[in-house]
């Protein structure tokens, strides 16, 4: 297996019609496990095939849910909210993925036996906290190691609903509370800072579960009334804009380049990217939207642009860009203008420290850039920035989102890299070299 990818050349310009782009990573992780919890079979088509998916599958298997996959769908054979085969000592593995550790967790509030959890290098470092101090309200047992994996689930088959501020933004914390919700009886309400909306849409308009769910100024109120049996159901997952986002802002800072992502979920709460680099001058549009079980599905047109400008931010859309700063930071070094982004402390609980790595990175591209203070950034860009330099990218944790933002980096800014450990990507995005190739790219 090689060690490393090599990159010593930019993209050259590319015209392509239109891309796909594999499925939503958050929709396909929330499909495995509420299926899993369904009453009876369970499609979804474009199911993301990632290792990160993979383990979601890999645990609702070990928890005696039958799962098919091939190329065209995925189907679970759901047993009902309170299905699980428990067994002792049952390990069950996330691997990378903290939307499958946390949301799994939750699932596992009825576990009859003391349920280990473990996860990767870069999982083991997360926040399990977040997501204990909720469970525990509803009457959970566990047994952690400092908020950290691994941890033991013990269940309790008399959960009680709660009442919970969710002041994070984040949105595996609300879908973990919204998914023990579920299995207990009673009203569940939950006041949360707003964060990607999948599972209150899903839940609404998919699995009829009773819910109520208000946008008020400053949080979300969500009321869910559990133990009602969920019908099953069948999906068409859309690509995910995360993914999508490396394409977008290759085209952008390229010269003379064009690109249609196709059939995008383009769902509001998960659109800062957009919103963020069209405030800097992009001009991204959206084509063809539609509405696909309250998502919004569309296409994504982008083109080069020569001349962007440098943006202050405020936080209001940081958790609808969440994982996508990395690549507003690349594009805030080529760009007239200083640019500020704030309280993004988030970005460090990432599957690496994140905001470190864009300093790190941008530092390494001699960029100017500063932390500031309550988790700041200041970047001073340059419109005409190109680099030739050498760069190594290595320890990152295989953080997928490192990988490819350097991917992009060294693909439209230049320079001769080296990244290493080049199954990163796999994570979340297993065609991306693939397609990075068709569109021209030179990787080694
Ligand atoms: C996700 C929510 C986000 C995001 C992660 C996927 C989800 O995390 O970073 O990649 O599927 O709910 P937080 O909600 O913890 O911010």
């Amino acid at each position: 297996m090689l060690k490393y990818i090599s990159i010593k050349k930019k993209i050259d310009h590319f015209k392509s019609k239109s891309i796909f782009i594999p499925g939503d990573k958050s929709l396909s992780i929330r499909f495995v496990l509420l299926s899993s919890l369904s009453k009876g079979k369970c499609t979804a088509y474009n199911l993301l095939k990632s290792e990160d998916v993979n383990s979601a599958i890999k645990n609702i298997k070990k928890l005696g849910i039958k799962v098919l996959l091939n190329k065209s769908k995925c189907e679970v054979n759901g047993k009902g909210l309170f299905g699980y085969k428990y067994r002792k000592k049952l390990v069950l593995d996330a691997g990378n993925s903290g939307t499958t550790a946390r949301l799994l967790c939750s699932a596992l509030i009825d576990a009859q036996y003391p349920t280990k959890i473990i996860g990767d290098k870069s999982l083991k470092k997360r926040d399990m906290k977040r997501i204990i101090k909720p469970l525990k309200l509803f009457g959970v047992k566990f047994q952690d190691n400092k908020g950290k994996l691994p941890i033991f689930i013990k269940g309790s088959k008399f959960t009680k609903p709660i009442s919970y501020t969710e002041n994070l933004g984040s949105a595996q914390c609300k879908s973990a509370i919204m998914i023990a919700a579920l299995k207990t009886h009673g009203v569940t309400k939950i006041k949360s800072l707003p964060s990607r909306n999948h599972t209150e849409l899903l839940f609404k308009n998919v699995l009829n579960v009773p819910i109520k769910y208000k946008k008020q100024k400053k949080y979300d109120l969500i009321e869910i009334k559990g133990k009602k049996e969920i019908k099953p159901f069948n999906y068409k997952i859309p690509g995910d804009i995360s993914s999508a986002a490396f394409f977008i802002v290759l085209t952008l800072l390229s010269e003379n380049s064009k690109l249609i992502l196709k059939n995008i979920n383009i769902n509001p709460s998960r659109i800062g990217i957009i919103k963020i680099l069209n405030m800097m001058g992009a001009k991204i549009k959206f084509l063809n939207k539609k509405n696909y079980k309250g998502e919004i599905i569309g296409d994504i047109f982008v083109k080069s642009r020569k001349n962007l400008n440098s943006i202050n931010l405020n936080s209001t859309l940081n958790s609808s860009a969440i994982d996508e700063f990395l690549l507003i930071f690349l594009v805030a070094s080529k760009c007239k203008g200083v640019s500020t982004f704030a309280k993004l402390s988030e970005l460090n609980k990432k599957e690496s420290r994140r905001l470190d790595w864009s300093v790190k990175i941008l530092k390494m591209m001699n960029v100017r850039v500063v932390k500031t203070k309550n988790y700041g950034i200041k970047i001073w860009g340059n419109k005409n920035f190109q680099t030739k330099n050498n760069f190594i990218i290595k320890d990152y944790l295989k953080d997928h989102r490192i990988f490819m933002l350097s991917t992009i980096a060294a693909l439209s800014l230049g320079g001769n890299w080296k990244i290493y450990d080049p199954d990163s990507f796999k994570t979340s995005f297993p065609t991306f070299l693939k397609i990075l190739k068709k569109l021209g790219a030179k990787i080694e």
